[in-house]
């Protein structure tokens, strides 16, 4: 696009590394499903669907997820203290339980008010129920002074991005595919991405061998390689890591002097086999083998964006650092202080997802009623894609795992290749498109996450409700292969 000369700023001198930044599950795709949902708004009739499905990005109340009542009910009064004159009301009229005021009352007693700023790292009441939670989770104790709240974990990977990025050399390895974020803020800040690739064949699970060679190729290069980054469970892939792959990654990281960014925002998105901490595994490690664990750096983020909860619009996250020098820790607090501090409701949010109505309580029925069924609905939402993806020609789909998406190989027709080229397209991404054009589903291309050369995929939240989406999926695969076969 041509640059309008009057304007001081341009495309053409703005910051280079922000343009050079991509963020697919954001990007054309998304923007076009988007003009799609104002014109269906705006009554048009010339489309062939009659909805928008944004299966891009993993937002589930925008997904019809109901919110869970006792978080809602809690956040309600700390907007709005003044409900606790009508205590008798709420609780007599409205269906709010006396641990709901409770609760309110304890938040509000711990920020004052959500109008205010907290301190730059979170209220301490707060991550002091984070640590009793971690410790609770670990069976390790955790401290409220290594606990860093965050506008969601995005926040908090920015953080830390930026501590441990001195400059272009600096290096970040990254699992492909991947989330975004990574590598995007990477670019963002000139540092070096080094990617490696997760195995396909083995569910999407690390293998110690790939990531020893990206390191060697990285250091090779001239890269000053300082951290790993291990989504887990994993996204776009939904994969737990077992826990010999989570020893053998903090034995590398001991050998190769490398921080470890955990990032567990999926940890009860999990389906199949058990979310291990990196925090446990650590503190395991190091209670078996004393003093040879003791210099690991673990960061590891979590947020209320995902889970049951699925609160992304509310901004919440946290993360908690382990084994980091102090000096660095007073800085990671001191650039935490720059932007003074994460939203109060949603810190305020995260204490309501780390410490949940407990058995007996009397919000508790209702809330795990809630709860169960929001996972239960995504496990079957995620089986039923999975039964259709199987029904498709040249698509393939490990079962589902867990987090919130699926991520199938597709294998396309020759003649598809040759129209994407002909449009300056990737096949993944060409195809996607025609998807979107056709069904109004929005789904990401493969290619927004990296995937192996020659191979393609796209990535779909499952987290639309009823079946209606997906039997158009499967219409247009099959009119597709047709028309290129
Ligand atoms: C693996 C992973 N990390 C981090 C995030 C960021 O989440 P948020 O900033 O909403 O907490 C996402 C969002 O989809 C994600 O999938």
């Amino acid at each position: 696009m041509a640059s309008n000369s009057g304007r001081r700023l341009n495309i053409d001198n703005i910051n280079p590394h922000v343009r050079a930044a991509k963020y697919a599950v954001r990007g054309e795709l998304a923007v076009k499903s988007e003009e799609y949902r104002a014109a269906l708004q705006n009554g048009a009739t010339d489309l062939p669907f009659k909805q928008v499905i944004s299966a891009n990005i993993g937002n589930p109340q925008q997904l019809d997820q109901k919110p869970i009542t006792f978080i809602r009910q809690v956040l309600s009064i700390l907007e709005n203290p003044a409900l606790l004159e009508k205590g008798d009301v709420l609780v007599n009229h409205l269906g709010y339980k006396p641990d709901v005021l409770e609760r309110a009352k304890k938040l509000l007693a711990a920020v004052g008010s959500v109008g205010a700023y907290s301190p730059s790292n979170g209220a301490p009441a707060i991550r002091q129920s984070i640590a009793e939670f971690l410790e609770r989770r670990d069976g390790f104790p955790a401290n409220p002074a290594d606990i860093y709240m965050s506008a969601g974990a995005s926040s908090g990977v920015n953080t830390l991005l930026h501590i441990i990025c001195a400059d272009e050399k600096s290096g970040v390895l990254v699992p492909i595919p991947q989330y975004p974020l990574y590598t995007a803020s990477l670019s963002v800040l000139n540092a070096t991405c080094v990617p490696y690739y997760l195995d396909e064949q083995k569910n999407w699970g690390t293998d110690l061998a790939t990531i020893r060679a990206a390191h060697e190729k990285a250091k090779a290069e001239g890269v000053d390689v300082r951290a790993i980054v291990i989504i887990n469970p994993g996204n776009p892939t939904g994969a737990s890591l077992p826990e010999e792959d989570i020893r053998a990654v903090i034995e590398f990281a001991r050998q190769e002097r490398l921080v470890i960014l955990a990032d567990e925002v999926y940890q009860t998105n999990v389906f199949i086999g058990e979310f291990i901490s990196f925090k446990r595994m650590l503190r395991q490690m190091q209670k078996e083998q004393p003093g040879t664990y003791d210099n690991i750096e673990l960061a590891s983020l979590h947020s209320v964006s995902k889970g049951m909860i699925g609160e992304c619009g509310h901004r919440g996250g946290y993360f908690e650092l382990v084994g980091f020098d102090p000096l660095v820790q007073a800085e990671i607090y001191k650039f935490v202080s720059i932007m003074l501090c994460a939203p109060v409701i949603g810190q305020c949010l995260v204490e309501l997802m780390v410490n949940p109505p407990k058995p007996g309580e009397p919000s508790y029925d209702l809330y795990i009623q809630e709860y169960n069924a929001i996972f239960n609905g995504l496990h079957e939402r995620a089986t039923a894609l999975h039964k259709a993806f199987e029904q498709m020609e040249g698509v393939e789909c490990g079962v589902p795992q867990g987090s919130m998406y699926l991520f199938p190989t597709i294998k396309l027709p020759p003649k598809a290749a040759k129209a994407a080229a002909a449009e300056g397209r990737t096949p993944d991404e060409f195809y996607c498109l025609r998807m979107l054009e056709a069904t109004g589903v929005c789904v990401v291309p493969g290619s927004g996450f990296g995937q192996k050369e020659g191979t393609l995929h796209f990535r779909t939240t499952f987290l639309a409700p009823g079946t209606e989406w997906v039997g158009s999926i499967v219409k247009f695969h099959k009119e597709f292969m047709d028309k290129y076969r």
